[in-house]
């Protein structure tokens, strides 16, 4: 199959520029090769001296990698450390104690900044409430919370004491939340009255009244509530407290739990394509340095850098680069609170123009919605705006498709940003593969190699390992200090879905397929396994066919599922936006040929899409997730019966079903 038509015209690489490399952290592709080759030659020793240099630990580590029980990996196990005073009372000895650690935006433009002191300050007060409850080290508290300080502030808490945070996301249902209560065992929940997204407040405390309601057997004995609207709640005396009244009189000092290195630091669930959604159990020393080290490496971060990375803490992206990472290693962040467009779609230029922030993190999909946004609407664009802070631009959570590389990188960055194209997932703790600003070539719409100590390699079903060109499966062949340790309350799924027999069982799978360039070994991620469409025989990444339609001038962006198919197996349904008005009639049938026709050249003529439907956009989840299962529903003419609870507009689905 022809490589991804778009890249193939994109053969030119984009460099740093040469101030940008030399101040790097790794300044230049030698002092890559480099730190791959001393991993490759002693990768014991080499983790052993990053652990040393960049964490601080209580008890000095003497062990670096147990490997006795795999795929059950032990990581620095005799170290004692505290994440919490790694982030916060580090920063208070080395001179960062009035340094701003978050400049928060709220939803209405308020800002909020908090420096190192108050944010150990409060912190430490909250810490000190929740052991008054009697919350204690090795106790799971779940946090559902939108986007605050108060949150950041939970989850450092939690960690301070050595309790495991599970956060979940504040866009999640009642069912949705008291699964994970229960499945983690919560004995506390952390949450607010109410949260504020585009002007409207929508019930946090409310939903989790309901999800315990929902299951007698909880563990729940107290519910903790950050005031951020003060719109009327329930309350049930003896159970809920409110956060300012617990903190009010706690001491301003809380001497930190010092844990063993393997000690749980928190529980995150992800949303399997099926079954019950998988509690992520992540360790407290091992994960804390890759946040360090990534923060170092891939994002160069700086003391003079503004840090925004705009994921939710409700997903890893938020804990490894809003709560834990940049903190560690003294950043100042921005979190805001609100939505990209609202209350117009220039927000996100409008607050890195305000606040000056040097690094951008964001999601592909945003990047396109926001394309589309000011193709419509110039006022707008970012050219509106001074985004000349910007020095490095980053992109995480899907493929981005070469079209929006290159317009993020063109009119956000200015020609001037490289752009992490940075590949990893829950599990994974932290990146993988991504380029290093100061010394990766980068290629749209290719992640690049993968971070020094990650070892990556693309297999097929059996394990094999496949020459450069030839697509197969994303592994990772030995373990990582960032790495997952288990699903919480299952070890047996954690071994059998992410150590296959199949793939001989030491090979952990990422879910991932992935194609190598021939030449330069770059990687491209091709989509999930479980995305892999086959027609006539032939596989057929659904990731490659929506690149292609987005690179089309008319598309703002596309999605792709197959459709069980009399004649070839499986058929393509592709879902397409267009940048101007939906298509109604013969305009739409001539636009459906012409993409047609325009897949057929650029790939082949199997990857042209049998169904063409028009919609104003798709079916995304809160966290901008484009939800497949649910256009693969709509293909097949069926009825939806899934849960729609983490859908963000769930109108689309209408539209889209009788879009034929
Ligand atoms: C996808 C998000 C291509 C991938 C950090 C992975 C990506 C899943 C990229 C994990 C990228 C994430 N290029 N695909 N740069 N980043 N993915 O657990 O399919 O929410 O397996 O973690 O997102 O999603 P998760």
């Amino acid at each position: 199959m022809a490589a991804n038509p778009s890249e193939k015209k994109e053969t030119h690489f984009y460099y740093p520029s040469e101030a940008f490399a030399q101040n790097a952290a790794i300044p230049g592709m030698n002092a890559y090769r480099a730190l791959c080759r001393a991993a490759e030659e002693d990768y014991k020793g080499f983790w052993a001296e990053l652990a040393r240099e960049n964490v601080l630990w209580r008890k000095p580590f003497t062990k670096v990698l147990n490997e006795t029980n795999p795929p059950f990996y032990k990581w620095f196990e005799d170290g004692e450390l505290n994440v919490s005073y790694n982030c916060l009372d580090r920063n208070l000895e080395n001179g960062n104690a009035d340094k701003d650690a978050v400049v928060f935006e709220a939803d209405d433009g308020t800002v909020t900044k908090v420096t190192y002191r108050e944010l150990h300050k409060r912190v430490c007060k909250l810490a000190n409430g929740l052991k008054s409850l009697g919350i204690q080290k090795g106790d799971r508290v779940v946090i559902y919370m939108a986007m605050s300080v108060e949150a950041i502030v939970a989850m450092q808490a939690c960690a301070r004491i050595g309790a495991i945070h599970s956060v979940v996301f504040g866009g999640f249902s009642a069912p949705s939340l008291s699964e994970r209560i229960g499945n983690a065992g919560a004995v506390a929940v952390i949450t607010a009255d109410r949260q504020i997204r585009g002007g409207r407040h929508l019930p946090l405390k409310a939903i989790v009244d309901d999800a315990l309601a929902m299951n007698e057997n909880h563990a729940v004995e107290n519910v903790v509530i950050y005031r951020r609207t003060g719109d009327k709640i329930d309350f049930v005396e003896g159970r809920d407290h409110w956060m300012h009244e617990l903190t009010q009189s706690q001491a301003e000092i809380c001497e930190p739990e010092w844990v063993n290195a393997e000690h749980p630091l928190f529980i995150l669930y992800t949303s399997g394509s099926t079954g019950n959604p998988k509690g992520a159990l992540h360790s407290s020393g091992g994960y804390l340095l890759w946040a360090i080290l990534t923060m170092r490496w891939t994002f160069d971060i700086k003391p003079t850098d503004v840090f925004w990375c705009t994921a939710d803490i409700g997903w890893i992206t938020g804990h490894t680069y809003n709560a834990y990472g940049p903190l560690a290693v003294g950043a100042t962040i921005v979190l805001f609170e609100g939505v990209p467009t609202w209350p117009h779609a220039g927000r996100f230029w409008e607050i890195i123009d305000k606040h000056k922030v040097s690094i951008f993190y964001t999601a592909p999909t945003a990047i396109r919605s926001l394309i589309k946004a000011s193709n419509e609407n110039a006022q707008f664009a970012p050219e509106q705006y001074n985004l000349s802070s910007l020095r490095l631009l980053g992109s995480v959570g899907e493929p981005i498709n070469p079209e929006a590389w290159l317009w993020f990188y063109k009119h956000i960055g200015k020609e001037r940003c490289p752009i992490v194209d940075t590949f990893w997932q829950t599990e994974t703790g932290g990146h993988v593969i991504a380029p290093m600003p100061g010394a990766t070539p980068l290629v749209p719409g290719s992640c690049t190699l993968p971070l020094p100590g990650m070892f990556v390699r693309v297999v097929d079903e059996t394990g094999q390992e496949l020459p450069w060109g030839q697509g197969g499966i994303l592994v990772i062949n030995r373990p990582w200090p960032s790495m997952i340790r288990t699903v919480w309350g299952n070890d047996e799924r954690y071994k059998t879905h992410y150590w296959p027999e199949e793939l001989g069982g030491k090979l952990y799978q990422a879910g991932d397929g992935a194609i190598r360039d021939p030449e330069t070994g770059y990687f491209t991620i091709t989509g999930r396994i479980d995305d892999v469409l086959n027609v006539s025989g032939h596989a057929l990444g659904t990731m490659e066919v929506e690149s292609v339609l987005s690179a089309h001038p008319m598309v703002a962006e596309a999605a792709v599922v197959g459709k069980p198919d009399d004649l070839t197996g499986e058929s393509i349904c592709a879902f397409v936006i267009l940048k101007n008005e939906l298509p109604k009639g013969d305009e739409a049938k001539t636009i459906a040929a012409d993409l047609r026709k325009w897949v057929s050249q650029e790939i082949s003529p199997i990857a042209r899409p049998k169904e063409i439907r028009f919609g104003e956009n798709l079916p995304k989840t809160r966290s901008g997730k484009i939800m497949r299962r649910l256009l693969r529903v709509i293909a097949r003419g069926e009825e939806i019966t899934q849960d729609i609870s983490t859908l963000e507009n769930p109108a689309i689905l209408e539209q889209l079903r009788n879009s034929l």
